[in-house]
């Protein structure tokens, strides 16, 4: 290789390698979410899909520390915030990784749409060093839009009337506030959120879970959403900031405690009233050029279709894309359940579906 492809090659991006992989893992959670599909069982579901995308994403070669991990709601079994992930081969690409084996748990276990699989990475210079935000509140107040919202002048805010939002949304692109669609977790905290949204003459989707796909609607060009509001999960924040980046979207996002207590124990690790009012960026989520966003869809939903089984062959439909490049790549793969094998890390083996 001459030095000119060397320098060409870095400049790509070393991140641009693995990409294939993290759908390898999203796939193999979704794959493994498919049996429990309205099973009635989110914590088995969700138990599975965590083994079969650690066992995967410990195939890679990679020096992955995990960042942004899940078991904190409803005490699930999770990869946990400082797990390292990957070979850690001398050598190989430092990652600090978000995942979400199953956004959508009580989705896939009643069977219903919005269920996705979700992994993000961001390059780092070492391992010790992190690229995604560590957001210390279980929730965040997010604000999501796509790419003509967040070019030109003017900026969404929280610090004003949601119609004032709302009327900015509509201008730039170019639409009135009533064709506006807005989205939302279905909450009793959104109550008056929701009703001043109908006010302004805006249509609402409300979704019942899985706020990663609905915050990255958004930015997708044909989901038919303008906008993503409210409170929903940080580590979904940080997850859906990492796909928003990559396609040239933005998300807002503060910490929302969610009671008393939490706003206590925030304050006693140091987060004052002052810096609880942090506004996050995509760009402070999800920091540097490096990040890598890949999903699979396990029940159907606006970004992706879900698992589907035909005799001996289960379809799934990925997405995987990149901050550098912003290059969306679908991937739409058939896998022959003769042959298909699954790493599950418990289990140490390659398993048969
Ligand atoms: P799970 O898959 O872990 O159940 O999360 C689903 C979800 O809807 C997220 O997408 C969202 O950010 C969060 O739960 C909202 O939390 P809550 O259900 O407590 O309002």
């Amino acid at each position: 290789m001459t030095d000119e492809q060397a320098a060409y090659r870095a400049a790509l991006g070393p991140e641009r390698l693995i990409g294939l992989d993290l759908v390898r893992a999203s796939e193999a959670a979704a794959l493994t979410a498919f049996k429990w599909i309205g099973k009635g069982n989110k914590e088995a579901a969700d138990a599975a899909a965590t083994d079969a995308i650690r066992g995967m994403l410990n195939l890679m070669d990679m020096c992955g520390m995990c960042t942004i991990g899940e078991g904190i709601k409803d005490e699930a079994p999770g990869i946990f915030v400082g797990e390292k992930l990957g070979s850690w081969k001398a050598g190989s690409i430092s990652v600090s990784i978000a995942l979400d084996p199953i956004d959508g748990t009580t989705l896939t276990s009643k069977g219903l749409p919005g269920a996705v699989s979700v992994i993000a990475a961001a390059k780092t210079e070492s391992p010790e060093d992190s690229a995604l935000a560590a957001v210390p509140s279980f929730y965040m107040d997010k604000i999501a839009v796509g790419p003509k919202v967040k070019e030109g002048t003017g900026t969404i805010r929280f610090d004003v009337p949601v119609e004032q939002n709302l009327e900015l949304i509509a201008l730039k692109l170019g639409k009135r506030v009533r064709d506006l669609v807005v989205c939302l977790l279905d909450r009793p905290r959104h109550e008056e959120l929701i009703s001043r949204v109908r006010q302004s003459g805006a249509a609402i989707r409300l979704i019942g879970d899985g706020d990663i796909a609905g915050a990255i609607a958004p930015s997708m060009p044909d989901s038919g959403v303008d906008v993503y509001l409210g409170v929903g999960g940080s580590p979904e924040a940080v997850l859906a900031a990492a796909a928003i980046k990559c396609l040239g979207g933005e998300i807002l996002a503060r910490v929302w405690p969610r009671d008393e207590e939490e706003r206590k124990s925030l304050e006693e690790q140091g987060y004052t009233e002052e810096k609880l009012k942090r506004l996050y960026t995509s760009r402070d989520m999800a920091q540097g050029d490096g990040i890598v966003f890949a999903a699979t869809g396990i029940t159907d939903n606006a970004m992706l279709r879900g698992v589907r089984v035909n005799g001996h062959i289960a379809r799934t439909h990925s997405i995987v894309m990149r901050a550098r490049s912003r290059t969306i790549r679908y991937i739409d793969a058939m896998h022959d359940l003769t042959r298909k094998t699954i790493h599950l890390q418990t289990e140490g083996v390659h398993s048969r579906l």
